[in-house]
């Protein structure tokens, strides 16, 4: 088995069986070797950045009878990582990752992907409130060659989304190779405010990645238990496919809206000299009101926007850094005169009022390793045939989950994290008191983080799109554990 999937990332990759086998012999059965390889290079460029930051394409769709329409193209091609040497990759209308698709809160959309990879998959808007039909989860399949379109009404408060594939026990390797790019959805209330909201300028995606090479320049995805149990961890950060990138900021504000869209790696994200950020906003909406923070912690697939203040830093460097692992991620370089005047406002939205609502219904979700290699949540592992739970319309409840060791030795020190389809919940509670609740968590949130042993309390609603017959799914969106079974389906009814 281990052959097989260690062949697969190969064989995705559009390279034949001849090929792939030496590749095999020469770096990717060494993961040691590539890991140490990697590590130097990077070492080297860690210490300047100067990578120009890569700014994803954004696309902003065309507007046919009403309908915006969004042409999203899958495809296999190379990446220069490293100057002159050449990475196989999977990307969206492009070699690696894909645009930044804006959406309009209130337009109908038809977003249409088309699948020119050797392999089939799905793609998944992820934090989008849409028809289960619409997901891309597990069940929309798109086969090579052919194409599927998620249409849907744009219905949810401004937030950064994203999207990637999520098909049946290989999301770990698609996403890995490359699927993957940031949703942004604008309304009325984001138009209005005066934040800095010039994309590529003062509004700047900051899409971070973990990797690992070969000496080729392959990526490395070594598959044995620990990988499976921990989840992929790469010695090279990326952002936005920018290996030691440099941003050349304004002289002003810049907001700068993370994605952490790693396959299982944490991050503590903090300026270099520890000054505050402000955050604005979480998953799925702002902060009612913004906040001074000094790190934000975030779990794979959550997002978190913050706003740094750049006056009278011109001609100086400000550093993103990882708290957890120590590593630079982006170089900030203050450079240039503001060109417009922006502010962070007092008020940024108005979330609903979690005390007065009266819960009708509660669910509890364990997370537990069951077993070397196989992850469950209440004792299950992922079954596409199964429907785990029925949600009624409408109702308010209570989901309380756990990350529960189960007393395995080594692997009761696991991170989890939590992630539901369709809507977005409040955390109301970590580890039995609201104020283990973090400032990035106080927003509305689609995941949430879990640190062995953790307990959070959601309140959930889902209010639309009823139906009995496609499913939904909650996961830890630690890729390996979901595609290792740690993953249920919901419909709503
Ligand atoms: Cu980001 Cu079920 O996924
Ligand atoms: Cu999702
Ligand atoms: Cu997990």
């Amino acid at each position: 088995m281990k052959t097989n999937r260690r062949n697969f990332l190969l064989v995705a990759l559009g390279l034949s069986g001849a090929t792939a086998a030496a590749l095999f012999a020469r770096g990717m059965m060494g993961g040691r070797m590539g890991m140490q390889g990697g590590s130097q290079a990077v070492k080297k460029q860690e210490n300047r950045f100067f990578n120009p930051l890569r700014i994803p394409p954004e696309i902003k769709g065309e507007m046919k009878n009403g309908v915006r329409h969004y042409d999203l193209t899958l495809q296999s091609g190379i990446s220069e990582f490293f100057p002159g040497i050449k990475t196989p990759t999977w990307g969206i209308n492009g070699p690696y990752l894909g645009p930044t698709i804006r959406l309009k809160r209130g337009e109908e959309v038809a977003l249409r992907w088309f699948n020119r990879l050797p392999e089939s998959t799905t793609m998944h808007g992820h934090g989008m409130h849409l028809p289960a039909a619409m997901d891309g989860n597990v069940h929309q399949v798109i086969e090579p060659g052919r194409s599927w379109v998620a249409r849907y009404r744009v219905d949810q408060k401004a937030c950064t989304n994203w999207y990637h594939p999520h098909i049946m026990d290989r999301t770990a390797q698609h996403v890995m190779l490359g699927l993957g790019g940031m949703i942004i959805i604008d309304d009325k209330e984001s138009a209005a405010l005066p934040l800095p909201k010039r994309y590529g300028i003062d509004d700047v995606p900051v899409v971070v990645q973990d990797r690992l090479f070969t000496k080729e320049g392959y990526f490395a995805y070594p598959q044995n238990m620990m990988t499976v149990m921990h989840g992929f961890s790469g010695d090279t950060l990326l952002v936005n496919g920018t290996i030691a990138p440099y941003f050349e900021a304004e002289e002003g504000l810049l907001r700068i809206r993370l994605l952490n869209a790693s396959n299982a790696r944490i991050y503590r994200f903090a300026l270099g000299d520890g000054r505050p950020m402000h955050l604005i906003a979480g998953d799925n909406s702002f902060l009612e009101r913004p906040e001074k923070v000094e790190e934000v912690l975030l779990s794979p697939a959550e997002r978190a926007e913050v706003v740094l203040d750049l006056k009278g830093m011109s001609g100086r460097d400000l550093f993103l850094v990882d708290r957890e692992s120590g590593a630079g991620v982006l170089r900030i370089r203050v450079a240039k005169a503001a060109t417009a005047r922006s502010e962070i406002p007092q008020r940024l939205t108005r979330l609903e009022s979690v005390e007065k609502v009266r819960p009708t219904g509660s669910r509890r979700f364990d997370l537990a390793a069951r077993g070397p290699g196989r992850l469950v949540i209440n004792g299950k592992a992922m079954d596409p045939q199964r429907i785990d739970e029925k949600v009624p319309l409408g109702a308010y409840e209570i989901w309380t989950v756990r990350n529960v060791g189960m007393g395995m030795g080594r692997m009761m020190g696991m991170n989890h994290n939590f992630h539901m389809h369709a809507t977005h919940f409040r955390i109301l509670e970590r580890n039995g008191s609201a104020s283990g609740v973090r400032p990035w968590e106080r927003g509305y949130k689609d995941t949430v983080f879990l640190a062995p042993g953790d307990e959070v309390k959601l309140l959930v609603r889902h209010t639309d799109y009823a139906d009995a017959s496609v499913p939904y799914m909650y996961h830890c969106h630690i890729l390996e554990h979901e595609d290792a079974g740690m993953m249920g389906q919901f419909v709503v009814v």
